[in-house]
């Protein structure tokens, strides 16, 4: 499309990433190599006999759950501070490459944690990753990167194990030290109604700690008034469901409530066919605020400036309707006021 170079000059802002959802095949197996992580029990599916084995596999995802096992046991393989560091730094490097001005990034403490990653490696290992890239970035002005890191809870293990690790991550101070910019929940999502975690992100509203969830990625458009309603949280990640029922697209335009949209990722978890069928439409028309992000981009095979591609593709949107997105996804952020000004 003649706009795909306006969309990589476009200022963007990535919302919805899961840093472990960026371990490509390739560094998958140089990771467990040099860690001597063997990736058990699954050393018996033949989809891990090779990069390309696994890629085709990743091609053939039946749902969100298909894509959580593989990606669970991917990320065995990040053992030390310096694996999470390389990690971070590669996908911001590659997302300044593509326009992106602000990043905040996902991580999953929990699945860390229980392999005997301690909190500390996890997150020194982010830490450094970001310097490493502001300061490589630092001398851009406004096109520089900023990042902020968000952990999510998550939904397949027991409540009071979220509970534990929210506890872990405040008794550190990385909330209050600003280290992380607020709290996430993901996951499996169908059968696991977002209000079982409704205590804990009480308690982190208490804290003044901003709060996002994955909602109506699987489940229905009522897990997302769940999610507004019993967890207080300021924005959705997903939430196209919300598409299925006009009451809940009109409060979420009302109350400005972002949703962070991943289109590759619906259609490779098979939320949708095809790209045509994500609600973008919809939400331009019914005024819900949404950015476009890639979630898994070497999952999914995509990302940011492939997402926007792809709807541009689909969509055919005008230079106005993506000055509204760029416009929304800035106001959307979790930087600050004058950071805003600055990328716009
Ligand atoms: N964890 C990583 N990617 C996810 C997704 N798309 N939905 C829920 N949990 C996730
Ligand atoms: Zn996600």
């Amino acid at each position: 499309s003649p706009l795909h170079p306006f969309l990589t000059r476009l200022p963007k802002c990535e919302h919805h990433l899961h840093i472990e959802g960026s371990l490509s095949p390739d560094l998958l197996f140089a990771l467990s190599a040099k860690n001597s992580t063997p990736l058990p029990p699954i050393t018996s599916d033949p989809s891990f006999a090779s990069p390309a084995t696994l890629n085709a596999r990743y091609a053939a995802f039946s749902s969100l759950d298909d894509f959580l096992a593989y990606y669970y046991i991917g990320m065995r393989v990040l053992v030390t501070p310096s694996d999470f560091s390389d990690l971070t730094y590669a996908y911001l490097a590659r997302a300044a490459r593509e326009g992106v001005r602000h990043a905040e990034v996902f991580f999953d403490p929990q699945a860390h944690l229980s392999r005997g990653v301690s909190i500390d490696t996890v997150v020194s290992g982010l830490l450094a990753g970001r310097r490493r890239a502001e300061a490589e970035f630092a001398g851009r002005g406004a096109k520089r990167l900023t990042v902020l890191f968000i952990p999510c809870l998550l939904r397949h293990l027991p409540v009071s194990d979220s509970a534990a690790c929210f506890e872990l991550m405040q008794s550190k101070g990385y909330f209050s030290r600003g280290d992380l910019a607020g709290l996430g929940l993901c996951s499996t999502e169908l059968a696991k109604p977002p209000g079982d975690w409704a205590e804990i992100f009480a308690a982190a509203g208490r804290h003044g700690i901003r709060r996002t969830a994955h909602a109506g990625e699987e489940g229905p458009a009522g897990y997302v008034i769940a999610a507004l309603d019993e967890l207080g949280v300021s924005r959705i990640d997903h939430g196209v469901r919300a598409a299925e029922d006009e009451g809940v697209m009109e409060r979420l335009a009302r109350e400005g409530v972002m949703l962070t949209v991943c289109p590759m990722s619906n259609v490779r978890l098979k939320g949708v066919e095809r790209i045509e069928h994500v609600p973008i439409r919809k939400f331009l028309e019914r005024g819900v605020r949404f950015s476009i992000n890639s979630d898994d981009p070497a999952y999914f095979e995509g990302y940011v400036q492939d997402n926007y591609c792809a709807v541009q593709e689909a969509f055919g949107l005008t230079v106005g309707e993506w000055r509204t997105i760029a416009r929304n996804a800035v106001e959307g952020s979790w930087c600050g006021e004058e950071r805003k000004r600055e990328i716009l």
